[in-house]
């Protein structure tokens, strides 16, 4: 979310508007959101997968997958075929309309625009010639004003294409686990978003950081948290605990927010996705 003051048509309910003074409606564009870690394996994608869906409760969103992993489509069922049904094609010619590769309401609101393995290869070429940085935030920009929200999935690392989905985003949540190695990830997260805000790659902040995978009596659960939250970074209250639901539903290709809604993890991803937006409405205000 970006500038106060620029106006527009209050769309859906959770969208931050205000009557000013002179009865003007202000809008703010929409919330550009990148999940990120430079590990993997600690719950972006299905945090991503299950705040899409939570978000699509509220207004039109648009998932993109920037790994070539392609595991936030196949949290949906969606499947790229090659290049020129995905983010890819995207990113290797830049006057294609991101339009055609987006797949329509995958869920009530919620579209996707899915990656594929090919990724790898072109924005390997797309770094060569300085391209990268600034693609996908050049390909989505002719779609911001069709979405409320857009969730950017991230692959594990703090590379070319990482930074690519930052530099298309305004905000950044980052995630850790139970396990001491995920804080460590998180602090460089941090550190990558301030170096590329200071070279003006990016300006897009931390709009929070989330323990996705809380067992809550481990000991060491309990000593990362500890660990994070002296570091002045801004910690979520939400923890969504361990749940064998959550693989499950990885497998089901339905996020736990769809196939179990009542229960506690996919009420801690609901009130995650609440927790964010309130935070990046504070930051943008
Ligand atoms: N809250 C959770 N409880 C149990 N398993 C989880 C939880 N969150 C993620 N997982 C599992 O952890 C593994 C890694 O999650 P994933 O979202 O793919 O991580 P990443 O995208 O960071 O690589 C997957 O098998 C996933 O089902
Ligand atoms: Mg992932």
């Amino acid at each position: 979310m970006g500038t106060v003051g620029r106006v527009g048509r209050a769309r859906a309910p959770h969208r931050l508007t205000s009557t000013t003074r002179a009865a003007t409606v202000v809008t703010l564009p929409c919330m550009r959101l990148a999940v990120c870690s430079s590990k993997g394996g600690v719950g972006k994608t299905a945090t991503a997968a299950n705040l899409c869906v939570a978000l699509a409760r509220r207004g039109r969103v648009l998932a993109v997958d920037t790994d070539p992993q392609d595991s936030l489509g196949r949290a949906f069922g969606v499947v790229a075929k090659g290049r020129d049904d995905s983010l890819a094609a995207l990113l290797e010619d830049p006057v294609t309309e991101a339009r055609a590769a987006i797949r329509h309401d995958v869920v009530p609101g919620l579209d996707l625009l899915p990656a594929h393995p090919a990724l790898e290869a072109v924005s390997v070429q797309l770094a060569g010639t300085g391209g990268l940085v600034t693609s996908i935030r050049r390909g989505l920009r002719p779609l911001l004003a069709e979405y409320d929200h857009i969730v950017l999935d991230t692959r594990g690392d703090l590379g070319g294409l990482t930074l690519a989905a930052v530099c298309a985003a305004d905000t950044v949540l980052t995630v850790f686990t139970s396990d001491p190695g995920s804080a460590l990830g998180v602090v460089r997260v941090a550190a990558f978003l301030e170096q590329h805000r200071t070279y003006e790659n990016t300006s897009a902040v931390l709009v929070g950081v989330a323990c996705v995978d809380w067992d809550k009596d481990g000991r060491a659960a309990k000593e990362v948290f500890g660990a994070l939250a002296g570091t002045g970074l801004p910690l979520l209250e939400t923890r969504v605990p361990t749940s064998r639901r959550v693989p499950t539903s990885a497998l089901a290709k339905r996020p736990v927010v769809l196939s179990a809604p009542s229960s506690p993890v996919a009420r801690a991803y609901l009130a995650l996705a609440d927790e964010v937006l309130a935070s990046a409405e504070r930051l943008h205000t």
